[in-house]
């Protein structure tokens, strides 16, 4: 078991906006904030680098390079400067999906600024995701509907490089038209996916979906405890043993 002296050295120095506080070295930058006694209630979203709310800037004073992480993912280093940019403001274009095409002028109607990129690379250099943001961007300048929605799949919207683009595009915004475009007009059609809709609209759950809701807490307890659960390495063809509502 440590002793306190030991739990002692493992503090380390931090700066949030400029304040200066010692946390474990083992935290994460969102729990340090919490140790240091923030309260996390906007840039802190699912705590599993998904959500991409809580972009995070910081420096070491040693060096002029600005580094970006996300606060649920990057661990504390000793003397960094942070915080968090937790929302930037971007363009975001208003469009019906039915109503446009997977076409080079959908993109450049809705985000005429793409046209404005120097191609100098420091949103890529921005992403914490590390995405080639430069690369999707450029797709979207050639209409490559593809190419940006493959390039951009990862993107969580943490607005990073939007933060640091001297041409001032919302990179993010960009991206996900790109990525509805696809899903909507270029990616195959899941028939799978139609036949549970259908399924649904007949309302096939709704006997199953209301037995859930009369269950008593210890009922869903025992439900959730004795689920079939798909084994890791399962087959391809792998299915449950109840079938009622596959
Ligand atoms: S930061 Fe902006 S201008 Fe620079 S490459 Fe990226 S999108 Fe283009
Ligand atoms: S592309 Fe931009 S918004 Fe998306 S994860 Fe990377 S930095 Fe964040
Ligand atoms: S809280 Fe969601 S990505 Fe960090």
């Amino acid at each position: 078991m440590k002793d306190k002296r030991n739990e002692r050295e493992d503090l380390i120095p931090i700066f949030i906006m400029g304040k200066r506080y010692e946390v474990p070295s083992s935290l994460t930058i969102q729990k340090a904030m919490e140790y240091a006694g923030y309260q996390l209630i906007r840039g802190c979203g699912c705590r599993g680098g998904i959500c991409g709310a809580c972009g995070t800037v910081y420096r070491f004073p040693e060096s002029y390079k600005i580094e970006v992480g996300l606060a649920c993912q990057t661990v504390v280093q000793p003397n960094m400067y942070l915080t968090q940019i937790p929302f930037f403001p971007a363009t975001k274009s208003v469009y019906d999906i039915e109503k446009v095409k997977a076409t080079i002028e959908t993109l450049v109607k809705a985000y005429p600024e793409v046209l404005r990129c120097l191609q100098c690379n420091t949103c890529t250099k921005s992403c914490p995701m590390e995405i080639e943001v430069m690369d999707y961007i450029a797709a979207a300048m050639r209409g490559d509907v593809v190419r940006l929605a493959e390039l951009s799949f990862d993107c969580v919207m943490c607005g990073l490089c939007t933060a640091r683009c001297p041409a001032e595009i919302g990179q993010y915004n960009v991206a996900i038209l790109g990525r509805r475009l696809y899903g909507k007009y270029v990616a195959p059609r899941a028939d799978h996916l139609a036949t549970v809709v259908r399924d649904v609209e007949k309302g096939k759950f709704e006997q199953g979906l209301r037995e859930l809701m009369d269950a008593d807490e210890e009922a869903l307890k025992k439900l959730y405890n004795e689920r079939e659960i798909e084994p890791e390495q399962a087959e391809e063809d792998w299915t449950p043993r109840e079938k009622t509502y596959l």
